[in-house]
């Protein structure tokens, strides 16, 4: 199992300056950063990463939304990490999301729900490569 998941601070948790307290919730929960960067997605880009949703409803609002602001993407590392990071932001959507976590505090609705965490091993490599080259990483 690989230890490292991938994150993004989406636009709406960025733009409302949640962006520290996110980091720091991330750091004293074990995860160490292996790559960082502040950055803005292009609609095109926006919809490659989310192409699994291609299909769905809420694609084209989602595409949208993920292309309005700046965002952070980061790696991160720790044993498990993918399903702990998971654990650590709670459910889609915020209202369904547990007390503590990421979501539950900083997210506003499914739609705008602060952070994306990666759903398996597979993905969490697909996505970190989608956004950082081998010396973005420590
Ligand atoms: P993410 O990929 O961003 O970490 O979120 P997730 O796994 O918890 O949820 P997923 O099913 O992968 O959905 C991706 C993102 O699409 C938006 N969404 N909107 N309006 C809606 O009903 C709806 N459903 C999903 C959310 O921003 C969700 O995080
Ligand atoms: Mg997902």
């Amino acid at each position: 199992m690989s230890n490292r998941t991938f994150t993004m601070i989406k636009p709406d948790a960025f733009s409302k300056g949640h962006s520290g307290a996110i980091i720091d919730m991330i750091l004293k929960n074990g995860f160490r950063i292996v790559a960082l960067k502040l950055t803005r997605l292009s609609k095109e880009k926006a919809g490659e990463f989310y192409a699994v949703h291609k299909e769905r409803p809420f694609y084209g609002e989602l595409v949208d939304f993920m292309s309005s602001g700046p965002i952070i993407a980061a790696i991160l590392e720790k044993d498990n990490a993918v399903a702990d990071f998971r654990k650590l932001i709670g459910a889609t959507d915020p209202a369904k999301a547990d007390a503590g976590t990421i979501r539950k505090l900083y997210a506003a609705s499914v739609g705008e729900n602060a952070v994306h965490g990666s759903d398996s091993d597979e993905n969490a490599k697909i996505e970190g490569d989608f956004f950082f080259s081998s010396f973005e990483r420590v």
